[in-house]
């Protein structure tokens, strides 16, 4: 049998096909960050690899790194090489002005975050800025959020967030603001606790809120924060109509460990390449054994959730 989300995948479909796709395939789209080149070639290899669609995310801090632009053009030439659908998220942008910079840009879809804000605010800023790219590039994908998860891709001593979005919420969120997808509070959290890196704790998410929030929006859901989710709600959450996952700090710790140890293997190697091609494998191994799993392939134990 073939396995779901490995046919026609090619660098002619839309952002918007293949969400479409994946959705009656029962599999989800993984959106990875990238804040530097090795990432960014972890996460191409990775879908050359798994030959699946992959939605390559850079937050404002990310894109302030790397370059809008720059990575925008390097996203293009990745795409048109590898006849791949390979896409780009302006991740959690927080203003009209860089949401406008992404759009110009040329990516794919925008995460617009307003969710700090009273939800009257939210509402009326995500509209605004979701009318502002549409206008720029039709076919861009807008993306709202609501609720609270924390913030921050990075180990963390304590848990964050905590207001979860209702259903009633999601629905008037969608209908007043037009946007495409929405990012809801469903139990997920940005970052990772030490005992998730360490492998010794999992997150855990509210299914049956995810499948009353699917109903009530009616429009794509992505779920933020995945690093460190446990494997059987992955599968459930998509299930119940997840349709993005995004990961962050699981392939940061990845990319530090190796880095790490390949630093450490020869104090006198001082040839780039050398030192970080075993980071990109590392990095590579993470993305593809994520992207398996969310299009309901086996994956074997030992890359899923060891990540420490
Ligand atoms: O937007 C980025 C993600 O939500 C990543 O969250 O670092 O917990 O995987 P994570
Ligand atoms: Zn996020």
């Amino acid at each position: 049998m073939t396995a779901i989300g490995t046919l026609r995948n090619t660098s002619k479909d839309t952002l918007r096909d293949v969400l479409t796709r994946l959705q009656t395939e029962g599999a989800a789209l993984g959106h990875f960050n990238v804040s530097d080149h090795v990432l960014l070639k972890a996460v191409v290899a990775a879908a050359a690899e798994t030959r699946l669609p992959v939605l390559i995310g850079a937050s404002e801090g990310e894109r302030e790194f790397f370059g809008a632009r720059q990575l925008a053009a390097l996203v293009k030439s990745e795409r048109e090489e590898s006849d791949l659908p390979i896409f780009l998220n302006a991740d959690h942008t927080h203003s009209l002005a860089k949401a406008l910079e992404a759009a110009k840009a040329g990516f794919d879809a925008v995460t617009i975050d307003f969710s700090a804000l009273p939800f009257e605010e939210n509402v009326a800023r995500t509209k605004e800025a979701a009318q502002a790219i549409k206008a720029v590039n039709p076919a861009i994908l807008a993306e709202g959020e609501i609720g609270d998860i924390g913030t921050g891709s990075e180990i963390k001593d304590t848990a964050q967030g905590g207001k979860l979005s209702t259903p009633e919420e999601a629905r008037q969120f969608v209908e007043a603001t037009g946007i495409d997808n929405l990012a809801p509070a469903v139990g997920n959290m940005h970052g990772m606790l030490k005992s998730m890196v360490q492998g010794k704790a999992k997150k855990h998410l509210d299914l049956e809120r995810i499948a009353q929030i699917k109903q009530a929006a009616g429009v794509f859901l992505t779920l933020h924060g995945g690093s460190g989710t446990d494997d059987e709600h992955f599968r459930k959450a998509i299930a119940a109509g997840i349709n993005i996952i995004h990961i962050n700090t699981e392939l940061r710790v990845a990319w530090r460990e190796s880095l790490d140890k390949s630093l450490a293997r020869d104090p006198n190697e001082v040839v780039p390449y050398k030192i970080l091609r075993p980071v990109v494998d590392s990095v590579r191994q993470v993305v593809s054994s994520r992207l398996r799993l969310f299009h309901g392939q086996s994956v074997s134990a030992d890359t899923v959730g060891s990540v420490a």
